[in-house]
């Protein structure tokens, strides 16, 4: 079965088209980033306007790539949320009508699906059930994935998402948007433990995060002495360490807490080089197989929108073509099956 996949939910549009036969066909991507970049962040009202522009010649750009006509589509799938509302409405509404069009289902997804799910676009994949790392701008999340909808949370951050305090931390020390990338660019040229900051709930003894006291630290740190060049390097890499050591030991606990042996890393800040050495190296010690999408789906793309379209489809769910989107959305409620979340 082919599934056409539109994401929208933030600054990036992204297309494509995946075959529950033979895996990926083709995707496409356009970034907002340089255009966002002068605001500091994402501004709402031009991304909306931007996915307008770039949703229907990435469409068809896909669809030649995968060699695909309109015809030959099963459904077609958007993200329904959470995101930007009205970034989200152009996926939906163009979705919506694109399956109106050919007389085929419409299927919504959950963006954090996408996420947790993308290793599967990779090979090898990742089998059920497993241990998910979810780590993005607004997320940062381990959920026991047990099958296709089946998803149990086990911890989430308790104020600012791992990205989020990588963003925020970059702007701090002045560089660019999006942050993640700039800072561990900058964190490679830090010395180790030169700065130490904190490592916040470390020792809660659950799986719970937070990392806006780690952002705080970070802009004390800052006022309190003039920063060099190094000194900047320096405190990059302490704030990067920090995140690791935490990200890295809970996620170990969560493979002991749930007795499971695999973990799947997601989301953007899944891209970071530093993370993924140093979970590589716990693993390895813990006897447990990892996997990571490959780096063009860490971050947000069409082809997990795909990918869990085709997937949905295989388990009967479609819906009217009366869309909806939810800017608000907590992932065990999109479950079809069952709802699970633990809190
Ligand atoms: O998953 P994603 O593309 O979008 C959301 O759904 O949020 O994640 C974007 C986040 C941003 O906060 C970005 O700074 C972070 O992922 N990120 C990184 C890296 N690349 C992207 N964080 C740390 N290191 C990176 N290399
Ligand atoms: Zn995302």
């Amino acid at each position: 079965m082919k599934v056409i996949g539109i994401e929208t939910s933030c600054d990036e549009t992204g297309l494509a088209v995946y075959d529950s036969r033979s895996g990926l066909l083709a995707h496409a991507l356009h970034s907002q980033v340089a255009m966002h970049e002068a605001y500091g962040g994402v501004v709402p009202e031009l991304a909306s306007r931007d996915h307008v522009r770039r949703v229907l010649p990435l469409a068809a750009q896909v669809l030649a790539d995968a060699g695909c006509r309109l015809a030959e589509l099963d459904a077609v799938a958007f993200t329904e949320g959470p995101g930007l509302a009205g970034a989200l409405l152009v996926g939906a509404s163009v979705g919506s009508a694109l399956a109106f069009a050919l007389g085929k289902p419409a299927i919504g997804v959950h963006h954090l699906e996408g996420h947790l799910l993308s290793p599967l676009l990779g090979s090898p994949r990742p089998s059920f059930p497993f241990v998910a790392l979810l780590v993005s701008g607004g997320h940062s999340e381990f959920y026991e994935v047990r099958s296709v909808g089946d998803y149990v949370l086990l911890g989430q951050t308790q104020d600012d998402a791992a990205g989020e305090a990588f963003d925020k931390t970059a702007k701090l020390l002045g560089l660019g948007y999006p942050g993640g990338p700039a800072l561990e660019r900058l964190a490679a040229r830090g010395r180790p433990e030169a700065v130490s900051l904190p490592r916040p709930m470390l020792s809660s003894g659950d799986l719970d995060l937070s990392f806006s006291g780690l952002k705080t630290a970070v802009s004390t740190f800052a006022r309190r002495e003039p920063l060099s060049e190094e000194r900047k390097a320096d405190l990059a890499r302490g704030f990067q360490d920090a995140i690791v050591d935490v990200l890295a030991l809970k996620a170990m606990r969560a493979l002991d807490e749930s007795g499971l042996s695999r973990l799947v890393v997601a989301g953007g800040v899944g891209a970071n080089g530093a993370l993924r050495r140093r979970l590589a190296a716990e693993a390895r010690k813990h006897r447990a197989e990892l996997y990571f999408p490959d780096l063009a789906f860490c971050t947000d793309n069409g082809a997990m929108i795909a990918l869990v379209g085709a997937l949905r489809l295989e388990h009967g769910r479609a819906q009217s073509y009366a869309f909806t989107v939810r800017p608000r959305w907590p992932l065990a409620s999109s479950a079809p099956t069952r709802a699970l979340a633990s809190s």
